[in-house]
């Protein structure tokens, strides 16, 4: 693995592809024999320290359309979060279920889960089939992995029947250092983004694409009000700025005064502190306040001047749901891709049928949206919103960072980078942009 790095670090990238590839190298698992370690402890205070592993594992046998790839970095999405305190199910169902697809999946059920969804690397060895991508190559990789041998994804990949999240739904994920992906997953590294930058906005700047900006998502246009949850979060901090750059007005809901200025350096003016003005959703466990959806509503309008939101970007879920559909224009649309706060969610239909909204699914991103969204940080569109690097032993306190939602934007994961700060090859375009860059940094 030195040896690999070496040449990395040494720009050697063409040596690469002679370089032979180590049996084994570290990655962060969960442990299937632990997945009951948790029993009883309520979510919150299920610490993703304990159950996440810096382990040696067996670096995976290539198969065909496959490529292995040198992470030099990643970042720690929810699903992480997710998998490390095994809910709402453990992440081992999806493995052993994709383990029956094909003798090529099957390599995926194994008793451990190598985690993670982003990466920023190098490309080291490609298997049969794969002509675009060779090693030495600097590459990104998104999450989309799906077999596409159904009709049903050719039109849109996302709407495969073996569409699965990769470092999530399948093994040999990102948080390690060597990750197995499809090779259709790949694409350029953004030359003006260090590696830590590079590999965070993958998976929440494609699903807040595909879930505003995409015709099957919201089809934001100009001038729309679009009210973003989270919107200092991993997903919201990139849907603020897809709003703000397509001439949208973006009603940003954070939870502190540091995440609204994080909004304002964004380009945001219409901010709300869900702490601050105290919003209770909800009266008790099963009753919900109509009070304060109309109390939310109103405040949106003395934002926006009298006008409700076109689009609500939804993902709190339970918790938020109920005001979500009640603030949502005539006609407007409430597009939701999570359930944060809990997935069993509760409005009144009333709202939605008499004023003729519409509520979207969204999931990912398709392999098109997919690189459509990293085109826009390749040419400095859209900009990472790295807040806070780790090492990749400290992975599990990065993890509980997100849980507690005690983070900003993304926080990313050093893999075999010794240091932050690398890998950046356009200097001219990286100035022109680095205060952009840089604005979720030490907040
Ligand atoms: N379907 C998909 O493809 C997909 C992709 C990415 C993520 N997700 C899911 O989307 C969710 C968010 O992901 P993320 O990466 O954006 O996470 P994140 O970085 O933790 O950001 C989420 C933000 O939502 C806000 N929030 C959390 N709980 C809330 C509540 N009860 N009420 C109102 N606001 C709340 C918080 O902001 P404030 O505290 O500032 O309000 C938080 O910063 C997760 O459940 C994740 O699994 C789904």
């Amino acid at each position: 693995m030195q040896k690999i790095l070496d040449a990395i670090m040494a720009d050697e990238l063409d040596t690469i592809g002679e370089l032979p590839v180590p049996d084994t190298y570290r990655g962060v698992t969960v442990h299937a024999d632990e997945v009951e370690m948790f029993a009883g402890v309520p979510s919150r205070d299920k610490d993703p320290r304990k159950s996440l592993h810096l382990d040696e594992v067996a670096t995976p046998e290539l198969g065909p359309g496959e490529a292995l790839v040198a992470v030099m970095a990643s970042a720690i999405n929810y699903n992480t979060v997710w998998t490390s305190i095994f809910e709402p199910v453990s992440t081992f169902k999806f493995l052993q279920r994709y383990g029956k697809v094909s003798p090529l999946a099957k390599r995926h059920d194994l008793p451990y889960h190598v985690v993670g969804s982003d990466l920023a690397g190098v490309v080291l060895r490609t298997g049969p089939g794969v002509h675009n991508w060779k090693p030495g190559d600097e590459v990104v990789a998104h999450c989309l992995n799906v077999e596409l041998e159904s009709p049903d994804g050719h039109n849109d990949t996302m709407m495969d029947s073996e569409q699965r999240i990769w470092g999530f739904e399948t093994n040999f994920g990102g948080l390690a250092e060597i990750a197995l992906v499809k090779a259709n997953q790949l694409m350029p590294k953004p030359d003006h983004l260090t590696w830590e930058e590079a590999a965070s906005p993958g998976l929440v700047n494609s699903t807040a694409y595909r879930q505003l900006v995409s015709t099957n998502g919201a089809n934001m246009k100009q001038g729309d009000v679009v009210l973003i949850w989270g919107a200092s979060g991993g997903l919201g901090s990139y849907a603020t700025q897809f709003a703000l750059n397509g001439g949208a007005i973006p009603v940003c809901v954070v939870s502190s005064p540091e995440k609204a200025e994080i909004c304002r350096a964004m380009g945001a003016e219409l901010i709300i502190d869900r702490n601050a003005e105290g919003y209770r959703f909800w009266k008790d466990e099963e009753t919900q306040d109509p009070k304060e959806w109309q109390r939310f509503g109103a405040r949106i309008r003395e934002l926006t001047g009298g006008e409700d939101p076109d689009i609500v970007f939804e993902h709190p879920g339970r918790e938020t749901f109920g005001a979500s559909v009640y603030v949502t224009r005539r006609g407007g649309t409430i597009v939701t891709c999570a359930s944060t706060s809990g997935f069993m969610h509760q409005y009144d239909n009333r709202y939605l049928w008499m004023n003729l909204k519409r509520i979207i699914g969204s999931h990912f991103a398709n392999y098109r949206e997919s690189w459509e969204a990293n085109r826009l940080i390749a040419k400095g569109l859209i900009h990472p919103t790295l807040s806070k690097t780790y090492e990749l032993a400290e992975t599990g306190q990065a993890t509980l960072d997100v849980h507690r939602n005690a983070h900003q934007g993304k926080v990313g994961v050093l893999c075999l980078a010794p240091e932050e700060g690398l890998g950046v090859r356009d200097h001219q375009l990286r100035a022109r942009h680095l205060d952009k860059i840089n604005r979720f940094r030490g907040v």
